[in-house]
């Protein structure tokens, strides 16, 4: 709810109020970013400033010190010298500006750009206030929308220049919240190529502390969300305030801290490369950025982030929509196959509950490395000889949905398109284009490369039947000079939005197809691309133990149901690690499941514990997808626990993972979260099964027999028996079930029994909590 009162502005959701005033001068005051405040005197809140201001500077005689304020957005050169949102060069040559309240409008719904993407949602209040500045005739607005039901309030801010002059922007941020805090810390996830979304902690000084995303790309880098909480706030408890971006470009988030205790954040656009020429009569906007805040600790911020992106981010055709289960070619061929190959991986898949079956790269031009082909899309004859056409029916008529992968940003210089176009590349003219994974970028400023795509693409998914696209992008930005913009600081961002086009179009055109968005797994994993595509590839490395890190770094900020997770093949092929099969499941299930293997390398056991896994999915999908998410505060390094819980509560599954074996191990003790504590439950571990080879010559333990650890009795026992893990069932209500299962100790090489729990190395197990009925 937006409501206005003596020029104070209070901004509610459902649990929480966003204040500022009007200042006698016209300078907007922040006065709370919290707990639901009721209506009262707010003096309490105003900024005091009746000592001495030492060397600062006044605004006006007599008056205060913008440097002290906690301001909503503030102005350079009037004496606040902390980090600018906003840089300008002002008709007069200058850099000084200074912006104040002109009038305000308060708007049902939402406020969409046709340029971006902005979050939808009928049950959306828009507060749209106009400030001036005091010389130039130059307007700008900060747009405020209020989204009660998930805690969020997004914001962004538009110049517009009236002056006949151009005026040239250098720094343009969607948003600024100052607040007051002793001890700050932030959360940030970093990282690179398979090892994506790896959560960092800091305390900060005083000073500035910056993560900017400068590849064109959100990146893998630094992610665009970001935490700012209290020194000792926990995954439960503690004061959190989350920021994140809907933009796919370079981006920047700062947070400074004063010696005052004052603490300011910026989101948005990078400036880095970036300058906007605003011809007279023209408006630029910035992308929205996202707040929430929460007294319950990361947690409830990460619950805050995944319902706005579930109900607001997310296309309404896809919304709380189960995702398939999908079967993905390319760790199993990667360029080297045929149509033969991929039918009998498709045969196989759908024996086992596979939904649909995904073709990745290779498919197209001459595309059998990745040196060539990027650009031409119609098909490789000597791979598909019945086309993309003939193989998508033939799937179809297995009873598996057909999904076809794509890299339209991207161009090999080895293609018809690079030879027929290649002004249509990213080049600086006279200087030689560097390359990664040998291919060029697509300049999508330019008109005819937007169209270009979006023939390609639609060509393909008029022509075939097909209800998925992987969208990949699979290297950074680099040579970044464009013909199509007047000046070079436009073309980074000019990019995105080029790209935003292509996407609204193509989704608009197909809105049934599901598209997942990549870059090399993880490379933009952001709301701007989440506004179009409702899932991500969150990595190229499927090893359960990295993605254990990974997917926790990602469920900070986005939901399950967002994040792709298939099980590969052991040893992997990036970490050498050897996984049991059912962790990588068990992990993987914590997010949209696929499989991304060579099928015909698993015997008969291991193909019917991966038909088990696929049916306990399906039966739990909707749970494991859009069920309320928990992380918990590791005590132990070596182990993680996941846990979701059903809307209603009378659902929950607990993910137990052990990454290494400690030698007499500590209790294992399952605190459930969520739960109706009054109400009773019936909490089973998943039944699932151990390959006997981790046993080696430690059979004698297990079996009667005994048996050469090589040996081909052993090699052939493999193919015959799994041994199943032992299995704990409880009925308890949840006020016991909050306090910590304790469940059965691990096995600790003193004879094995079969209650003992076998997890070793990288063991896990799942626990499905059920509401008993009769309550
Ligand atoms: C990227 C993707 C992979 C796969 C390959 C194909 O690396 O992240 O999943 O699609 O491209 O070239």
């Amino acid at each position: 709810m937006i409501e206005v009162r003596q020029k104070v502005f209070r901004l509610s959701t459902k649990s929480t109020s966003y204040l500022f005033r009007i200042l006698p001068t016209g300078h907007l005051e922040n006065l709370h970013y919290g707990r639901l405040l009721a209506w009262q005197d707010f003096q309490g809140l105003y900024m005091k400033q009746n000592a001495g201001v030492g060397s600062s500077v006044l605004y006006e005689e007599g008056g205060y010190t913008l440097d002290l304020l906690p301001l909503e957005y503030s102005f350079n050169g009037k004496g606040d010298f902390r980090e600018m949102p906003f840089e300008i060069k002002m008709p007069d040559g200058s850099y000084v500006c200074d912006f104040h309240y002109e009038s305000h409008e308060i708007l049902e719904g939402t406020l969409p750009m046709e340029e971006m993407p902005t979050a939808k949602g009928e049950e959306a209040e828009t507060l749209v206030v106009h400030l001036r500045d005091t010389l130039h005739p130059l307007r700008m607005t900060l747009v405020y929308t209020v989204f009660s039901n998930c805690d969020v309030i997004t914001r962004r801010a538009v110049i517009e220049n009236r002056s006949d002059q151009p005026v040239e922007i250098l720094k343009f941020m969607s948003m600024q919240l100052d607040l007051l805090m002793d001890h700050p810390e932030v959360l940030t996830l970093s990282g690179g190529w398979i090892r994506e979304a790896q959560k960092e902690r800091h305390r900060l000084p005083v000073g500035s502390f910056l993560q900017e995303s400068r590849t064109g790309g959100s990146s893998n880098r630094h992610n665009p969300g970001l935490l700012l909480m209290e020194k000792n706030a926990t995954e439960d408890f503690g004061k959190v305030y989350g920021f994140n971006l809907l933009y796919s470009g370079n981006h920047r988030s700062v947070v400074e801290k004063t010696s005052h205790g004052l603490v300011r954040v910026h989101q948005g656009i990078s400036p880095h490369n970036f300058s906007w020429v605003l011809e007279s009569g023209e408006t630029f906007r910035t992308p929205e950025a996202v707040m929430t805040v929460s007294m319950d600790g990361m947690n409830g911020v990460s619950h805050h982030f995944h319902d706005f992106i579930n109900r607001h981010i997310i296309s309404k055709e896809f919304q709380y929509k189960e995702r398939p289960v999908l079967m993905n070619n390319w760790e199993a061929t990667f360029f080297d196959f045929n149509e033969r190959k991929i039918l009998s991986l498709a045969r196989e898949a759908k024996k086992l509950g596979v939904e649909l079956f995904v073709l990745d790269d290779g498919w197209f031009g001459e595309r059998n490395s990745d040196r060539a082909g990027l650009g031409d899309y119609g098909e490789n004859r000597k791979k598909l000889p019945s086309g993309i056409k003939g193989l998508a029916e033939k799937i179809k008529a297995m009873g598996l949905d057909f999904g076809l992968w794509f890299e339209p940003e991207m161009v090999n210089e080895d293609s018809d398109l690079y030879r027929n176009h290649p002004e249509y590349a990213l080049q600086v003219p006279g200087r030689t284009p560097s390359k990664g994974r040998h291919q060029l970028v697509l300049d999508i400023n330019r008109r005819e490369v937007q169209d270009y795509i979006i023939k390609e693409v639609s060509h393909l998914l008029e022509s075939c039947d097909i209800s998925y696209v992987k969208w990949d992008m699979n290297r950074h930005m680099s040579d970044v000079y464009s013909d199509a913009v007047n000046h070079q600081g436009m073309a980074f961002h000019g990019h995105i939005l080029g790209l935003y086009r292509v996407l609204k179009i193509l989704t608009e055109r197909f809105p049934k197809v599901l598209f997942e968005s990549c870059s090399s797994g993880g490379n933009r994993f952001d709301l701007g691309m989440l506004s179009y595509m409702p899932q991500v590839w969150a990595s190229d490395n499927t090893d359960p133990i990295s993605r254990l890190s990974i997917q926790e770094g990602l469920s900070y900020f986005y939901p399950l149901s967002t994040i792709g997770a298939h099980v590969s093949e052991s040893p992997h092929q990036q970490t050498l690690r050897k996984t049991p099969l059912e962790t990588r499941f068990h992990v993987a299930s914590f997010g949209v499941l696929g499989y991304e293997l060579e099928l015909t390398h698993l015997n008969l056991k291991e193909k019917e514990e991966v038909k088990k896994q696929i049916a306990w999915y399906k039966k739990y999908r909707s749970l494991m997808q859009f069920g309320r998410f928990y992380r918990f505060d590791s005590v132990r390094e070596n182990r993680v626990n996941f846990q979701v819980v059903s809307e209603d509560r009378k659902k929950t599954v607990q993910g137990f993972f052990q990454k290494m074996q400690e030698p007499s191990p500590p209790f294992d003790v399952m605190p459930f979260k969520g739960l109706h504590h009054e109400n009773t439950y019936v909490v089973r571990t998943r039944e699932a099964s151990m390959d006997i080879e981790v046993f080696g010559s430690l059979l004698k333990h297990v079996m009667p027999i005994k048996l050469s650890p090589g040996g081909l009795i052993l090699r052939n026992a493999r193919k015959l028996y799994r041994l199943p893990h032992n299995v704990e069932e409880y009925t308890a209500k949840g006020d016991l079930l909050s306090e910590g299962l304790r469940i059965h100790q691990q096995f600790m090489g003193t004879g094995y029994q079969k209650d003992t729990r076998m997890l070793g190395d990288f063991g896990s197990q799942l626990m499905v909590g059920e509401m008993k009925e009769e309550n």
